[in-house]
């Protein structure tokens, strides 16, 4: 059975979709892992990293399945004739991947009606961990990138997961969301006594590996002694700056099939994937 893991952070801009992206190739092509990623986000920046923006629109054109289907199965608005219609994994799973080994990557893609989810949440948060039940033996690692704000969606991917792990950019005010990230598990942990999860620690992203500006420095401290008061993990590996992160993202490639990304940026996201499938005891 696939362990969930949710990429969250109340922050924009930290990483989130760039880790996912990364994170879901390195354990399908490095550690031949069958892996799902979700885009749980109404941008929909993780569908266009792994599709391509074209591919992206012709799939939003052709009025394919997306997250949103999986939301709305029980909505008068879904179906025929507004009745309740059930998606089938088929119709919403898009396989990007599939090796020989057996490893895989496949996608969940999101398109910006997910914001409308947000206006009419009633009892949807169950769907999302309902439908992953339907799926999970199908794959190891089921990855869900989620967007900066406390909603049903949030709720949906706790709902979901055995483990949330936190991009964190060291900048001023890093921990600003941390906070809210705390109080946020926490009332999860007491709303729902029946289910286990954990922190698998807050990852650094974008730090500059020389010439290291103060206020990096600064943030990274006091992201790291909050994390202590709250016992997180802080992984001893980090993604610093790179500009073949984008690069790599735009192109649909992860950093380690980026051709002009640097040695050392490859062998560091290296390091970060292998603490990170340790972290959530997948090796
Ligand atoms: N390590 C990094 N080095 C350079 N740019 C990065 C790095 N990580 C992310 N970025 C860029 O920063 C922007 C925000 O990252 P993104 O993953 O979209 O954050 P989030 O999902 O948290 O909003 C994107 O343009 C992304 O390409
Ligand atoms: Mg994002």
């Amino acid at each position: 059975m696939a362990i969930t893991v949710s990429t969250i952070n109340m922050k924009g801009g930290v990483g989130k979709t760039t880790l996912t992206f990364n994170l879901a190739w390195y354990s399908a092509w490095k550690a031949t892992l069958k892996v799902l990623a979700i885009d749980l986000d109404p941008q929909a920046n993780l569908s266009q990293y792994f599709m391509g923006a074209v591919e992206y629109l012709q799939y939003i054109r052709k009025s394919k399945k997306t997250v949103v289907d999986i939301f709305e199965q029980f909505s008068a608005a879904s179906g025929l004739s507004g009745s309740p219609e059930l998606v089938e994994p088929e119709d919403v799973i898009h396989s990007l991947y599939e090796w020989e080994d057996g490893s895989l990557l496949h996608l969940i893609p999101s398109r910006l009606e997910l914001a409308w989810t947000l206006k009419n949440p009633t009892e949807k948060a169950q769907l999302l961990p309902k439908f992953i039940a339907k799926i999970a033996d199908n794959y190891d690692l089921i990855l869900i990138d989620c967007a900066p704000t406390e909603s049903i969606l949030t709720t949906a991917a706790y709902r979901s997961s055995r483990y949330v792990v936190v991009p964190v950019k060291p900048e001023f005010l890093a921990t600003i969301g941390l906070p809210l990230l705390a109080r946020s598990l926490k009332e999860f942990a007491l709303m729902h006594q029946d289910q286990q999860l954990d922190m698998a620690g807050i990852i650094f992203n974008g730090l500059k590996r020389t010439n290291t500006p103060p206020e990096q420095i600064n943030s990274c401290r006091d992201v790291k002694e909050l994390a202590d008061e709250h016992g997180w993990h802080v992984f001893d590996n980090s993604a610093h700056h790179s500009d073949s992160y984008p690069t790599g993202s735009r192109d649909g490639k992860p950093i380690f099939m980026t051709s002009n990304a640097r040695a050392y940026v490859k062998t560091e996201f290296h390091e970060v994937g292998q603490e990170f499938l340790e972290r959530i005891n997948l090796v």
